[in-house]
């Protein structure tokens, strides 16, 4: 069972798992090069994650191997079928507990840093991706335990979305990430934007790094930081310090 309510650094001490991800999805296609390059391939290579990525229509009975129907009613796009879903979801089930089984889909949630840290810390997920119109309601009354949305736009599908959702996730599980790229430090891990970053030359061209930055006072570099990052999310995303 996932170890719930530990701050994201207490978590970053005890914990010790390694995280399954299985996808389920129409085109697995999508999925193949955001998932096996740069982080994701480290955490996968150092076995701290495995992905498995499921072709929904692998698990349709009927004979054109279908995934899709029209709508009820008769709303215009076609909606993703029961079966398949449900006998990929069922053979998974049968082999593993998932603490989550997700729902990407645009009428949900917005999905953010705190839920990335809370998603770290969990063994197994399966993430279901939307496609059409969506799938029929039913999977989603009887099957998903958390449905996430990327932001208010929408997408031809969940796949991006849900490569999106596991660099996030996979990219804070201990020993991904090397000490100069923790994820400690990133926008949005305290609540606020990062401050500027420089380095050298010093001076490029009569561009200069700020003076603070050379000084060697580490108390001062980090009060301008501090100062910086406030400010910058002041100007630019000032929701952000009203929700922490
Ligand atoms: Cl998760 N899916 C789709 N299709 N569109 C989206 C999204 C997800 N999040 C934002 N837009």
């Amino acid at each position: 069972m996932p170890i719930l309510n530990l701050s994201f650094e207490e978590n970053y001490i005890c914990k010790k798992n390694e995280m399954r991800i299985d996808v389920l999805t129409i085109l697995p296609e999508l999925l193949e090069s955001p998932l096996n390059f740069s982080m994701l391939k480290r955490a996968q290579d150092k076995k701290l994650a495995e992905i498995y990525v499921h072709n929904i229509r692998d698990y349709s009975t009927d004979k054109h191997k279908s995934v899709d129907d029209y709508s009820f009613g008769g709303s215009a796009g076609m909606v993703m079928l029961i079966q398949p879903i449900e006998d990929l979801i069922l053979k998974l089930k049968a082999e593993r507990h998932y603490d989550e089984i997700i729902y990407m889909t645009p009428d949900a949630k917005v999905f953010n840093q705190r839920e990335a840290n809370r998603m770290s810390m969990y063994e197994n997920i399966m993430i279901l991706c939307g496609h059409y119109k969506g799938v029929d309601q039913r999977v989603r009354d009887n099957y998903i335990t958390k449905e996430i949305s990327i932001g208010d736009y929408v997408l031809t599908g969940g796949e991006l979305a849900a490569a999106i959702v596991i660099d996030s996730i996979v990219r804070l599980i201990p020993g991904v990430l090397s000490d100069e790229t923790s994820a400690l430090t990133d926008s949005h891990q305290d609540g606020l934007l990062s401050p500027p970053v420089y380095t050298r030359p010093a001076d490029y061209k009569g561009w200069k790094v700020p003076e603070v930055l050379l000084s060697g006072n580490d108390k001062k570099i980090n009060e301008w930081r501090e100062n910086m990052s406030l400010e910058i999310t002041r100007r630019v995303r000032p929701d952000l310090l009203e929700e922490y």
